[in-house]
Order: structure tokens, then sequence, then C-alpha cells
């Protein structure tokens, strides 16, 4: 199978297994971390087979939805591209991707080990800050019953995985948790800069909520 089959085909599954996703992670936010993903990886030297496929594969099942096993998205990714006959080193390099990129804690290292994973990486990141940040940020804390906000509960920098994982808490300490950060952890020149305004817009938005909050706007 040539790649141009393989990725219009990777795309079909991907539409039809994520199509009615309600946590955030549906068809729509692959569809731009790949839009995302390929612009990042205009001005890098990268393999677009690989980015590709693995921005379209990368939140194919989700662990936080399967009992906790952290490589399901992998596995159910490196399934699906032996079914197609796709060579052994896209297939383990798409794998690694997908098991290495989540974000894991304010303090908790992350590190992709090539540079078309920190493209996709980057790619997805932007996904979670600015406007389409914070919708999919509130749509999540839905999806776990999390309250918006709980000026009592101040935001938790985690030191471990697990500790991130299992930290119940309200959506709008998931800015300081997580999205506020992203901004700096982003790889490439590319996305550095996208960053910076979505960055700025996170901040203008969380500035109205505490003056509404205390109906001061
Ligand atoms: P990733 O794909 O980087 O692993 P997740 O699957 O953890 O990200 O999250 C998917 C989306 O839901 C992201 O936009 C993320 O910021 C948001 N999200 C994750 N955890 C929370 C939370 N505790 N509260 C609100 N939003 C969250
Ligand atoms: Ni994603």
């Amino acid at each position: 199978m040539n790649k141009p089959t393989i990725l219009t085909k990777t795309t079909a599954y991907v539409k039809q297994t994520l199509e009615n996703e309600g946590s955030g992670h549906d068809w729509w936010h692959i569809h731009r971390v790949l839009q995302n993903a390929r612009l990042i990886g205009k001005t890098e030297k990268v393999d677009m087979f690989v980015v590709e496929l693995a921005a379209l594969l990368h939140d194919i099942a989700d662990w936080k939805m399967h009992d906790g096993d952290q490589e399901i998205g992998a596995k159910t990714a490196r399934k699906w591209l032996k079914s197609l006959d796709v060579d052994t080193e896209t297939i383990d390099h798409v794998y690694e991707i997908i098991a290495t990129s989540s974000y894991k804690g304010a303090h908790v290292t992350d590190h992709m080990s090539t540079r078309e994973g920190e493209v996709v990486q980057d790619a997805d990141r932007l996904d979670a800050i600015g406007t389409i940040g914070i919708a999919r940020a509130f749509t999540y804390g839905g999806h776990k019953g999390s309250p918006i906000y709980d000026p009592t509960t101040p935001p938790a920098m985690h030191t471990t995985a697990e500790a991130y994982y299992n930290g119940r808490t309200h959506t709008i300490n998931h800015f300081y948790e997580k999205l506020l950060l992203l901004k700096d952890l982003m790889k490439t020149q590319t996305a550095k800069k996208l960053a910076r305004a979505r960055h700025a817009y996170m901040e203008k938005f969380l500035k109205q909520f505490y003056k509404e909050w205390e109906g001061e706007a």
C-alpha cells in the first residue's frame, strides 16, 4: 500500500472511531492537531509520514477511559498500522511518539526522543491552549464532574505522573497545573510563536474571570 492510501485509510479509521467522543478528544481535535503538525513540520527536517500518522493516531484510545493501561493508545495504533502492512520502523516510531507524548505534571520531565515526536507533541499542546484550550478544559472538567472554580483550593505543582493523574481539582486549577506552563515547553520555533498569542489570550480570560467572580466587571 502506498503512503497516501495509508494516510487516507487511517484518517477514515480515526474519524469513525472518535466521531462521538465527548471528553475533548473528538475527531475535530485530531483534525486541528494534524493541521498544526503540518504547519510546524514545514520548517523542520522530519519524516512527515511518521508525523501525520502519529498526529492522526495519538488519541485513538485514551487510557483514562480504558482501565489505566497507559500504553493502550500506542498499542491500538500499532495494531492498526500492522493491519495495513506499514513497515516496522515506522510503526515503532509512531508507537514511541504516542506512548511518550502526554503531559504528566508541572515538575515531571517530559522528553521526546525524536524531532518527529516534538512536532506532534507541540501540535497537540497548541490545541490545549488559547480559546480552544479554554473550551476543551471546561469540556473535560464537565465530563469528569469537576466544578469550574473553587477559590479555597489552590493549584498543585505535581512531582509525579501518578499525583498529576490522581489529582481531583476544579478546572481553573488546570490552567496553573498545565495550560499556562505549555508555552515554555514548546520545542519548535513555529509552535513557540503560536503559543505566545494563545497564552496571552488565556491570561486575559483568567483576569476577566476573577473580576466577574467578585462581581467587579
Ligand atoms: P494529552 O493529550 O496532552 O495527554 P489530556 O488527554 O490529558 O491531554 O487532555 C485532553 C484535554 O483535556 C486537554 O485540552 C487538557 O488540557 C484537558 N484536561 C486534561 N485534564 C484536565 C483537567 N483535570 N481539568 C480540565 N481539563 C483537563
Ligand atoms: Ni490530543
